[in-house]
């Protein structure tokens, strides 16, 4: 209910912001200028203003985050829940919405933030744009796999544009944690298992998605994920126990989030996992000690769907009054779905149990990055129906999505120049569901795409016409309808359709089998143990080799794959991930040579699930090697070798590179350490190509052991054939030291070693000395 009192109130606040406003120029760079003082005061001076005439339940109502009435990206709340959600909405008690999307319905949640509460406070409006809103990018894991800061930039650009054009103006990405396990789903969602190359990528996220000027309406605020160690769930079991030492948490989970703030990310997302038995959504080390008073983080955090609820469950707080006390003491700023702040935090307050500051200091960083998206000034400012119908799904958008498809393919294996394929007079038997799938390459977080609207490896292939193409699907991959949040069924045991596969393969000159998981077996909620060639296909392909041992093999799936016996006997592998909307185009110029693969791995593949977790930068141990023969007490498997099938930072092309004369120059000191490494790299193939070139270092004796190798710079480079060119890497004291057990970082005095390679286990290696 209005009275004229409270009328006035508001007039008297709009004529303020109006004022304010003028005194403010908001078009100017926000992000770029994040400290600008002056913009900051000013934008302090109205959240301040709004603050002061705002009641308990108000402030409240801006840490409070509702699903909307349609997608569900978690456990559906409970019935009747909408009504309220609206009434809540009236009341002024939503600081925000998600999984509203389309200006249309954007429009009516906000009209009635804006225009039917006491005070007009905009909605800010999250969803998860993972990696495009409808037209979809590769996934996170394979644009990692690119190695390529603009284009991941670029494809994060292209998603804002869709998503600000959609209505929406924050996404909850990237997600920056790292992770070494592959049984876990969502390393489909992240950039891999290092914490440099991590980094790099995250930066380049909040970058596109953010961009100069988060005022613009077609820039959106970009979310830091799952705050903190999600990725490091004990056996890959989603939502699962984390327990790990600092040392592991300051240097291998923690910088790229610590990148994110450099790149000026302006929100957080705490996790669903406990930390060391605290969970990370009540966890005051991680929200208040680390992010807010160490990183001087003064954007805000939101909670994971329903975690603030989930403390119970976790057997920390008792009930939900005693989760919400929890989450806000911790640090949560905004309840994601849990509906609890919203039921008690007033009470809490009320009662002396929370200090009313908190609840003001979360209020207010809220309603800051509000004021920086510009939302008071123009709280329509992404529903504009002309602009949605333009910019989504444009063809320069569909472009980009291609190009950086292209770039996220890594050619695994090919031997006898398999590949590239020849354009002409060629049989080729094309076989596997998957190939004729549109919907699995838009990955498990597609938001706007429609079903089925990727290319797929058929359309791609069709379109090289001087080929006999015949397609064959050999077997299905899943039984049944496959949905977002049904268990899918896989296919065990229908096999009725081998004989076709064979068929086709017997005629052809070359046969190219696409296999993998579906889009939906990678993602959250889908863990796996097996993480071989799912259901029937692994006997598929063994079955088509009988009868024609030349094959391509196209993986499309969102995780490694142990793939020992394909690695063994078929001539070429190559690895397409969930590429998106171009998915097959994509493919297809790479299998015929119009696009020279240059991808490199962001994640070791296992030869078998037994390694896991396995990744290159591992400690030596005290027993690295076999002392003689016969000789079992080293530390190693009985019945499967250390090494990987597949490195990180693995990756073929259709030419040959060679390093040689690594150069390290080192005259600097240990107070300030400055090397200098050079290494010529040759193309010695006959193809124009592109090179990740990848430096690591090892501290060889430390006051806490070092990885055996730990990447600390990479250059991406074309060559023509027989062309040289040197690059040079620079190591200073940022790349040479570590966290030790006390969370210091030091560098210490010492050899290392520096190893320059196309691969981490292909490098030419040199040393040197800090003193
Ligand atoms: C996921 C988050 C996501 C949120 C909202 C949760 O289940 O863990 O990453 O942003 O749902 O959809």
């Amino acid at each position: 209910m209005r009275n004229n009192n409270i009328n006035f109130i508001v007039i008297t606040l709009i004529f303020f912001l109006v004022s304010c406003k003028k005194s403010v120029n908001t078009s100017e760079p926000l992000v770029s200028n994040i400290n600008s003082v002056e913009l900051n005061k000013a934008i302090e001076a109205k959240v301040d203003s709004l603050l002061s005439i705002m009641t308990l339940e108000e402030k409240i109502g801006q840490m409070n985050q509702y699903n909307g009435f349609w997608d569900l990206t978690g456990p559906k709340p409970e019935e009747g829940i909408a009504a309220k959600k609206y009434d809540h909405l009236r009341k002024g008690l939503v600081g925000s919405m998600l999984n509203v999307r389309g200006v249309k319905d954007v429009k009516t949640v906000q009209k009635i933030a804006v225009e039917e509460s006491r005070l007009g406070i905009p909605l800010i409006i999250g969803f998860d744009v993972i990696h495009g809103y409808k037209t979809i990018s590769p996934i996170p894991l394979a644009e990692a796999a690119s190695w390529d800061m603009e284009a991941i930039k670029k494809s994060a650009e292209v998603a804002a544009q869709e998503a600000s054009a959609a209505g929406i103006n924050w996404t909850f990405a990237p997600m920056v944690d790292i992770s070494r396990d592959a049984r876990w789903g969502r390393v489909m969602e992240g950039a891999g298992e290092d914490p440099f190359l991590g980094s790099k990528i995250a930066e380049a996220r909040v970058k596109g998605f953010q961009g100069d000027d988060l005022s613009a309406n077609n820039t959106i605020v970009a979310c830091a994920k799952h705050f903190a160690g999600y990725g490091f769930a004990e056996s890959g079991r989603d939502y699962n126990t984390v327990d790990i030492g600092t040392s592991t948490l300051n240097n291998i989970i923690f910088p790229p989030f610590k990148a994110t703030i450099k790149a000026g990310v302006r929100t957080f997302m705490n996790s669903f996992n406990e930390l060391n038995g605290v969970p990370a959504t009540g966890n005051k080390f991680l929200q208040r000690d680390i992010l807010k008073n160490d990183w001087k983080f003064d954007g805000f955090i939101v909670s994971d769907w329903g975690s603030i609820g989930e403390m119970v469950a976790h057997g920390y707080a008792k009930d939900g009054k005693a989760a919400a006390e929890m989450a806000i003491s911790g640090g949560a700023d905004m309840d994601m779905e849990s509906y609890l702040y919203a039921a008690h935090l007033a009470e809490l307050v009320e009662e002396g149990k929370i200090d009313e500051k908190l609840i003001n200091d979360a209020a207010r960083r809220v309603l800051r990055i509000k004021f920086e998206l510009g939302l008071f000034d123009d709280p329509y400012k992404y529903c504009n129906k002309k602009r949605e119908e333009e910019i989504i799904g444009s063809a320069s958008n569909h472009k980009t999505v291609l190009d950086i498809a292209k770039k996220s393919i890594v050619l695994l294996k090919n031997e006898n120049s398999t590949l590239p394929l020849k354009k002409k007079g060629q049989k080729i038997a094309l076989i596997g569901a998957l190939a004729s799938d549109k919907n699995s390459p838009l990955g498990s977080w597609r938001i706007g795409a429609e079903d089925n609207s990727a290319i797929s490896v058929l359309e791609g292939m069709q379109k090289y016409e001087d080929n006999i193409l015949t397609y064959t699907k050999g077997a299905n991959v899943t039984i049944g309808e496959t949905k977002f949040g049904i268990e899918t069924k896989i296919n065990t045991t229908d096999k009725s359709e081998f004989q076709n596969a064979v068929k086709a393969a017997r005629n052809a000159d070359v046969v190219i089998m696409v296999l993998g998981e579906i889009g939906f077996q990678s993602g959250e909620g889908r863990s796996r143990t097996e993480i071989g060639l799912p259901g029937v296909q692994q006997e598929l392909l063994e079955t088509v080799y009988k009868e024609n041992p030349n094959i391509v093999l196209v993986l499309t799936n969102g995780r490694p794959l142990a793939i020992t016996w394909a690695d063994k006997n078929i001539p070429a592998i190559v690895e397409a991930w969930h590429l998106g909307s171009q998915s097959g185009n994509a493919i297809a110029q790479v299998l015929y040579g119009d696009y020279n693969p240059s991808g490199k791995l962001p994640m070791t593949f296992p030869r078998s699930v037994g390694q896991i977790p396995i990744y290159y930068n591992y400690k030596n141990t005290g027993r690295p090697t076999l002392p003689a023969p016969d000789v079992v007490f080293w530390s190693h498997y009985s019945d499967q070798k250390n090494t990987p099938l597949y490195a990180f930072g693995h990756g073929l092309s259709y030419t040959s590179f060679k390093y040689k004369n690594l150069e390290v120059d080192n005259t600097s000191s240990i107070n300030n350490p400055e090397i200098k490494v050079s290494v010529d790299i040759t193309n010695t193939g006959k193809y124009e190509g592109k090179e990740v070139a990848q430096l690591y270092i090892r501290d060889l004796f430390a006051s806490v052991t070092r990885p055996v190798k730990e990447l600390k710079g990479f250059e991406l480079i074309s060559l023509q054939p027989g062309e040289t060119k040197t690059i040079h890497f620079e190591l200073d004291s940022e790349t040479l030291g570590f966290y030790d057990n006390s969370g210091q970082w030091v560098v210490e005095p010492g050899e290392f070693k520096v190893f320059v390679g196309g691969s981490s286990n292909k490098t030419i290696e040199s040393n040197f000395e800090l003193q």
